[in-house]
């Protein structure tokens, strides 16, 4: 198989491409680096069935070049995560909806099958849980810039239900609830890494909202696994699939373990929602998948606990922060 991976150098692109790799296929990875990093990737550009094009999914000719030239394609490219859209609305919207749309375009002319990343965001403030793929999704008013984020995945979606629909194009929907695991950066506001790190230095980890919020972490490994076997399941296309962990744990707590695991002397810092992002944002307090869908179809059930995935991040930001301080 010639896989294809947009936003291949980014965290769950990166670990993508290691099965890929492993698994027998020809990996072609783009990316625009903006915040993937070279070093996710670079042991695997050594192999010689890898390799890596830098440039933008917004590429209409690029990307009809290397979707004429592959198997099947892995969409993960996006401008990624709520710190991005409160602080850059505009290229956030624009690169997930005209990004995806000229992916999806080039894929349905060539007839090749296609993973979309999608997040569980789109569900935006339901308050019904679990959440099931078939639910109604609730957002909040079009001035609140935090929705446009999963207004602009939700579209995605649409789009390429509707190549499915009108052109038989062999989608699949991925809705990925918060993803973890090594090659994760803190940089962009993502919850784990940025914990990890603050306990390592033992600063005070800063806690968004009262702490009481909670989140099912889902370790990557089992994910991408998820995100392959779905691929290879024909039924699957033209659906959309809920894909993470189903164990809650508030971030309080989260912050509390990650304390423990490391042995750090940090403290809990609580910032009002209104600081960390922006006035009137909107959190939302609980939030977890069904996997039913998944796991009748699949077979999917995660393998990792959420203390191995912490364990696994925790040694990886520990071998970052000393080739770091080696290399200063
Ligand atoms: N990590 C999570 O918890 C999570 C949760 C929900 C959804 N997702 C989705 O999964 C996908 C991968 O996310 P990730 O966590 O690996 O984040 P990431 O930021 O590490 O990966 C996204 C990659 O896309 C690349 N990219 C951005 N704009 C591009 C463009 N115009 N052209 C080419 N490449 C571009 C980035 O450089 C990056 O490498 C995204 O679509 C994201 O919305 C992730």
């Amino acid at each position: 198989m010639k896989s294809l991976i947009t936003g291949g150098a980014g965290f769950i692109g990166s670990h993508l491409t290691e099965r890929l790799l492993d698994a027998g296929d020809e990996v072609t990875l783009m990316d625009n680096l903006s915040t993937g990093r070279r070093g996710n990737i670079k042991q695997f550009l050594k192999h010689p069935r890898c390799k890596f094009i830098d440039g933008s999914v917004d590429n209409v000719t690029l990307m009809e070049i290397l979707i004429a030239d592959c198997d099947r394609i892995f969409h993960l490219a996006a401008a990624v995560g709520v710190d991005m859209i409160v602080k850059r609305p505009v290229h956030t919207i624009e690169t997930n909806i005209h990004g995806s749309q000229v992916v999806l375009d080039a894929a349905a002319r060539h007839n090749k099958k296609i993973f979309i990343a999608s997040t569980s965001e789109v569900y935006g403030k339901s308050t019904k849980i679990p959440f099931c793929e078939d639910d109604d999704v609730v957002y909040g008013n079009t001035t609140l810039s935090r929705w446009s984020y999963a207004a602009s995945k939700a579209i995605d979606e649409y789009l390429a239900l509707a190549y499915h629909r009108q052109t038989d194009l062999p989608a699949v929907v991925g809705r990925f609830f918060n993803t973890v695991g090594p090659r994760q950066t803190g940089t962009y506001g993502m919850v784990v890494p940025r914990f990890v790190q603050s306990a390592l230095r033992n600063e005070p980890i800063q806690v968004y909202g009262d702490g009481k919020q909670t989140r099912c972490f889902g370790d990557v490994h089992d994910v991408v696994g998820a995100v392959i076997k779905l691929m290879e399941e024909p039924r699957a296309a033209g659906q959309v699939f809920n894909i993470g962990a189903e164990t809650p744990i508030s971030i309080e707590d989260l912050a509390k373990r990650i304390i423990e695991l490391t042995k750090s002397t940090s403290t809990l810092e609580y910032i009002p929602y209104s600081k960390a992002y922006a006035p009137g944002f909107e959190d939302l307090r609980d939030r977890k998948p069904s996997l039913d869908k998944i796991q009748s179809i699949i077979g999917y059930k995660p393998t990792m606990t959420l203390d191995q995935t912490l364990g696994r991040v925790i040694d990886y930001m520990r071998q970052q922060m000393t080739q770091d301080e080696s290399s200063h």
